[in-house]
């Protein structure tokens, strides 16, 4: 069965200054969920916001909020982060030695788990925790800054994973250089969830209800979804 075409804004590129007010307009633009970027300035060289920040914008928009935690340790902050108000907790795959406990630990929470992968990173990382997971996210930029550009291979990544998932119910989750000319081809892979931060966030409020429904477009008609 094909999976439904998700996207998922980045506040990464939004107004901090406003992020309540950025989330609720990207929800009212038509998003599915809120990916939510959590930087320590050790796993990845950048630090952005923690719980408390999350938990703040909860109420700002009654759609799935979506933490990717680049962070490491993630095992001692996973309750925090369920707390807050997220739905669906990913961490890295490169963060820490115990990843089955982690995402053993994100299921007991009750939340949807999430295994990051980053470009150097190979498949077969996570070959043996496949069941226990709700999600893979495919790295396709260095983890760290929004705006860089998409690396190509990723594509095979994809389709390697895509592959592996065969007939679980597990979403591929595509985050780094998502825009209107590379959603198709991630779609076509076998991506289902497509991360965007700057080509959400770009010119202003009034254009992402238009910025989300060109990406989403071009991911469902790659896939033949539509006409
Ligand atoms: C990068 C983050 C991404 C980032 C994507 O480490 O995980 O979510 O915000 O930004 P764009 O869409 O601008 O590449
Ligand atoms: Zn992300």
């Amino acid at each position: 069965m094909t999976r439904p075409i998700i996207i998922a804004p980045s506040v990464l590129a939004s107004d901090f200054s406003r992020l309540g007010d950025e989330i609720r307009a990207s929800a009212e633009a038509g998003c599915d969920w809120i990916h939510l970027d959590v930087m320590d300035g050790h796993f990845v060289p950048n630090i952005t916001f923690g719980p408390p920040v999350i938990a703040a914008v909860r109420p700002a928009a009654a759609i799935p909020f979506d933490t990717h935690l680049m962070i490491a340790p993630a095992d001692p902050y996973l309750e925090s982060f369920s707390n807050a108000g997220s739905d669906r907790i990913t961490v890295h795959a490169e963060a820490g030695p115990h990843l089955d406990r982690s995402l053993q630990t994100i299921r007991d929470l009750g939340k949807q788990a999430g295994v990051a992968l980053n470009p150097a990173t190979p498949v077969s990382a996570i070959e043996h925790v496949i069941d226990r997971l709700d999600m893979v996210l495919v790295m396709t930029v260095n983890p760290g800054f929004g705006g860089q550009a998409f690396i190509p291979a990723m594509l095979d990544k994809i389709r390697q994973i895509k592959a592996l998932i065969g007939g679980r119910d597990i979403d591929i989750q595509v985050d780094g250089g998502v825009t209107v000319e590379t959603a198709g081809p991630i779609a076509a892979a076998g991506a289902n969830v497509l991360v965007a931060g700057s080509a959400i966030f770009k010119h202003g409020a009034t254009s992402y209800g238009a910025n989300i429904s060109a990406i989403r477009q071009a991911a469902e008609s790659a896939r033949g979804d539509i006409c």
